[in-house]
């Protein structure tokens, strides 16, 4: 009797698998993991076909720089291809050591801690400081591993409209009682392009004790001083506890940082389930980041070159008459609305060899269906203007 219950459940499972509504869809229209059959830059190679990349976020175009990539050969070289543990174990190297005083030093902070993936370093930003019993306020569009970290936190949540520092202030005179407060915010809202409203939320998070943790994975090496982030951007580093973020956007590398206090990130080390049971990253993806960020250092043109890429290919888009849900940053949504505009539209660029990526709803807020695309430094003029000849093209095909 328990082997029939058990082999029932399985296969109610199994079914789920087999029935699923999504992964149906995404067979038919096939409109995501396209694997690349190479790739220089921003020219891919899919399907038999040369295409220009628009989708990656590669925003300083570093991930072809020579010395970058020698980095990461001559640390594989080095040190083998793996940690093959935890960092609190056989994990640690010194070379996580340099990274994290240097990542710290550049963005102003007393300490740092390196994870595998940005998913954990920013889960863990959150699932790590709150607890049951704490408050959480968070902004409506947060990125999923945010979302993810709020959940195994445990702690109660309230939400509040996309970087509107008036929602945030009229939920949180709703909040009564003495239980510890965290915000949780973006530096720059991947989806949206948005930057957020940090001078007027951090006030409100000082005024009402909030412990703030913002991730800057789209804002790092893109806003500030020398790509220092959305805090530096505003000049407000003593108004945000925690910088968390990826190490696979303008660092050219995979993995995530931690960036606050040395109380704060020691904290991590002992509490952070995300932080002790997970491998530390490998020797190659951290010598990529630490090139890359000597790079955004004296290397200026990377980050002038993304901003002028940017500025001309918003302006194109607007000639257009395309919807960039006010973008202000490098990644450059294309709102179409709904899941009808979005896949033809896709299907069009792809047809005239530009990749980008569809988001379509519950990924998106609903009637927010978009293209998302994201410009690199490493995009040419000459890049550009296919672009433009591919989105006039996709424009007529709505
Ligand atoms: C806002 C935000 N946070 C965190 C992450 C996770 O970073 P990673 O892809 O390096 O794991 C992403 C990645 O898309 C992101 O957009």
């Amino acid at each position: 009797m328990a082997f029939s219950l058990f082999t029932k459940s399985k296969s109610t499972i199994l079914a789920r698998c087999r029935d699923d509504y999504a992964t149906k869809m995404r067979h038919k229209y096939a409109p995501y993991y396209h694997a690349m059959e190479s790739q220089t830059g921003t020219n891919i190679r899919l399907y038999g076909r040369d295409m220009i990349m628009l989708s990656s976020n590669d925003y300083l175009g570093l991930s072809f720089h020579p010395k970058v990539i020698e980095a990461g050969r001559a640390a594989m070289l080095k040190w083998g291809t793996s940690t093959t543990g935890a960092r609190i174990s056989n994990g640690s190297r010194v070379f996580h050591l340099e990274l994290e005083e240097k990542l710290a030093n550049f963005l102003g902070r007393e300490a740092c801690h390196v994870h595998a993936a940005g998913y954990l370093s920013c889960m863990s930003s959150v699932a790590c400081f709150a607890q049951k019993g704490d408050m959480i306020l968070a902004d409506k569009n947060l990125h999923s591993c945010l979302w993810d970290g709020i959940r195994l936190s445990h702690a109660t949540v309230e939400r509040f409209s996309h970087n509107s520092p008036d929602d945030l202030r009229s939920v949180m005179v709703t909040i009564t009682g003495a239980a510890p407060k965290l915000l949780i915010i973006e530096g720059v809202y991947s989806m949206e392009g948005h930057i957020c409203r940090l001078p007027e939320i951090a006030e409100i998070a000082e005024t009402h004790g909030c412990f703030t943790v913002l991730d800057d994975a789209h804002g790092f090496g893109v806003l500030g001083r020398q790509g220092r982030g959305t805090v530096d951007h505003f000049g407000l580093n003593d108004k945000v506890d925690v910088i968390c973020g990826s190490l696979s956007k303008s660092l050219a590398s995979t993995g995530g940082f931690v960036a606050a206090s040395r109380d704060v990130i020691e904290y991590l080390r002992s509490n952070s389930k995300q932080t002790i049971f997970s491998a530390a990253l490998s020797p190659c993806q951290a010598a990529v980041a630490l090139a890359s960020l000597e790079i955004m250092q004296s290397e200026p043109q990377h980050l002038e070159r993304l901003w002028s890429n940017t500025k001309k290919y918003r302006a194109m888009l607007k000639t257009l008459g395309l919807d960039v849900w006010n973008s202000e940053t490098p990644a450059v949504p294309i709102v179409l609305g709904s899941k009808e505009r979005v896949y033809p539209f896709w299907k069009a660029l792809l047809d005239k060899g530009v990749f980008t990526v569809m988001s379509i709803a519950p990924a998106v807020p609903p009637g927010k269906d978009l293209i998302r695309t994201a410009i690199s430094a490493m995009h040419t003029d000459e890049q550009l203007e296919k672009i433009a000849e591919a989105m006039a093209y996709a424009v007529k095909k709505l």
